[in-house]
């Protein structure tokens, strides 16, 4: 595992938009793993930059996301497919059919499951996967405890995530209970990590994966066993590292 750190939230979003870059760059028609939620938001607005420069074509990417809340569909606010729509995609040139999101209001959740995986296969496997970290330690939506071998799968929220996510919905009672996420066994299949975490809320569960066992109790500590794990944490983030 490789620790990049960096002054600040701005500074982690510039380094992990290099490293990205630099994928599409070298493989115009790479396959993206894409995570959600506050931290990943500087990374895709330096993207949108590096594109508008002209300095990176994502035309001929295609994207798998981590997750999606299920019961949302995709024109709901606080779905990720909005998200993604808002904070990226609108933005750059890949084509709708490039683009995978679990639908979170299929209704055959399992089945649904299933597709994304294959999906996921049939596209190569993932060349980048992006990683946002939950302060109890998840990846995608995989809570502690989880089995590390699982693939893409439903996750029923861990408390603590329900309550970190009120903040994108009107109330804690909004968020739904259950997720659809890729599971450590789909995250673990992509050929190089990119983890990120900013602030001082992230600084136990970033300890504890960089430098604790590996556990289930800990999703992110997995990492430590890729071949090819990166992890870009500013100086808040870092703060129980050294
Ligand atoms: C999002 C995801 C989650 C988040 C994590 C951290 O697709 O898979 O694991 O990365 O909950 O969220 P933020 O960045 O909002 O602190």
């Amino acid at each position: 595992m490789r620790v990049v750190t960096a002054r600040d939230y701005d500074q982690m979003s510039r380094k992990a938009s290099y490293i990205v870059a630099s994928r599409v760059i070298l493989n115009p028609r790479c396959v993206l793993g894409l995570a959600t939620g506050d931290t990943p938001k500087g990374l895709y607005r330096e993207l949108v930059r590096l594109h508008q420069a002209g300095d990176v074509d994502f035309s001929g990417v295609t994207t798998f996301n981590l997750d999606e809340y299920v019961g949302l569909a995709p024109e709901h606010p606080n779905s990720y497919h909005r998200y993604m729509e808002e904070h990226f995609f609108r933005f750059v040139s890949i084509p709708p059919e490039q683009r995978h999101i679990p639908r979170g209001d299929a209704p055959d959740i399992a089945a649904e499951c299933e597709r994304y995986e294959e999906a996921v296969r049939r596209a190569g496997g993932v060349d980048l996967q992006i990683l946002g970290l939950g302060r109890d330690g998840h990846i995608g939506f995989n809570e502690p405890d989880v089995k590390f071998e699982k693939g893409t799968h439903v996750v029923r929220l861990a408390p603590s995530t329900i309550e970190a996510n009120a903040r994108f919905f009107a109330s804690a009672g909004e968020v739904p209970q259950s997720a659809i996420s890729m599971g450590i066994k789909t995250i673990m299949s992509a050929r190089r990590l990119l983890l990120l975490a900013s602030g001082p809320e992230k600084a136990e569960a970033i300890r504890g994966a960089v430098l604790g066992a590996v556990t289930p109790d800990l999703p992110a500590s997995v990492l430590q066993l890729h071949p090819n794990a990166t992890v870009i944490v500013d100086d808040d983030a870092a703060s129980l590292l050294f």
